[in-house]
């Protein structure tokens, strides 16, 4: 087997990014660098608490976690508690972790991680899950770090559809500021960037069922966790299923073949009455358009997700969860 990939994650912990961290924490592809945390779902200090105990739930306490930013770099803060549950986890009263986060910020977290993996000569796989302001703070302030990184593949945004609003989707609309300078910053650093959005966010589904098999195979271990956060998903919504959400973008990195992208120019909307927040990603396919586009090209080029394996992501995560029951 290949050596396991390095990757960091960014998250606003929530019940989907629950799920993320522990097929990152978890699967043997990868080797989880770190877990930085932001605003978003729930407020700061919320998602570092769930942020802890989810690693915790995986035997990941080796794994560092920091505190980021606690609010946008300029829009208003919006949590998303009314989709995760007032605990931004699903109000599962799942127990927290003894573990305190580090004491650096976020983004230095994940500056020193990149820059030493620049200098050991690997490149780190970097998954924002959540809104962009660490990730953008991070290619502002500490540039150099772009050595270190393979790749990022955020979830945000989407080519068609909105949630937040008609036209958005929440880790843009939460910062669209953000999301617009990491889409720069990815063309100024020459850093390649996936787009995970809602085109394909909301395919990989968890039956209630098998959500209910994982619960009985380890009730207080991952796998346990996984399926009640999935089950929390089909009762808040009255569905016979739930999304695994963020952990899709986990899955595109632990296999690409599963992600059908499409390199498109992406720009993200900051303007707008209805439109803020939007990632407009362009899809034009006549040369006559676009030369006579007032607007002219975006200069971005994003791999943006169009089509996914969705009966194949969900048995990945389901697999991998339940394979770490049988190693407690
Ligand atoms: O729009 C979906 C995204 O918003 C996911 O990352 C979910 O966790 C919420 O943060
Ligand atoms: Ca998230």
């Amino acid at each position: 087997m290949s050596a396991a990939r390095p990757i960091v994650l960014d998250v606003d912990t929530g019940v989907d990014d629950a799920c993320a961290i522990l097929l990152a924490a978890l699967h043997p592809g990868l080797d989880l660098r770190a877990v930085t945390c932001v605003g978003g779902n729930a407020p700061l200090p919320q998602v570092v608490s769930n942020t802890l105990a989810v690693l915790h739930t995986a035997g990941r306490d080796d794994v560092p976690v920091a505190a980021g930013a606690d609010r946008p770099l300029l829009a208003e803060p919006h949590d998303a508690r009314h989709v995760h549950g007032d605990d931004g986890m699903g109000d599962l009263g799942w127990p927290r972790s003894p573990r305190a986060p580090e004491t650096r910020h976020a983004v230095e977290l994940l500056r020193d991680v990149l820059r030493a993996a620049a200098r050991a000569g690997e490149r780190v796989t970097v998954v924002p899950l959540a809104p962009l302001t660490n990730i953008a703070l991070l290619l502002r302030t500490y540039p150099d770090v772009a050595a270190g990184i393979a790749e990022i593949c955020f979830m945000g945004g989407a080519a068609h559809v909105g949630n937040a609003t008609a036209s958005a989707e929440f880790n843009v609309f939460h910062d669209p500021e953000s999301a617009a300078v990491v889409i720069d910053a990815c063309t100024d650093l020459d850093v390649a960037l996936r787009m995970y959005g809602l085109d394909v966010f909301y395919s990989p589904v968890v039956t209630r069922t098998e959500a209910e098999e994982l619960v009985a195979l380890d009730p207080t271990g991952p796998a346990g966790l996984g399926g009640r956060l999935i089950a929390f998903q089909c009762e808040r919504f009255g569905a016979d299923g739930g999304t695994i959400g963020d952990a899709g973008a986990v899955c595109a990195v632990i296999d690409p073949q599963g992600l059908r992208t499409e390199p498109l120019p992406v720009r993200v909307e900051l303007g707008g009455s209805w439109s803020r927040g939007r990632t407009v990603v362009d899809r034009r396919d006549w040369t006559g358009d676009l030369a006579h586009d007032p607007h002219g090209q975006a200069l971005t080029r994003v791999d943006v997700g169009l089509d996914v394996d969705a009966e194949g992501y969900a048995r990945l995560w389901r697999e991998t969860l339940a394979s770490a029951a049988g190693r407690r």
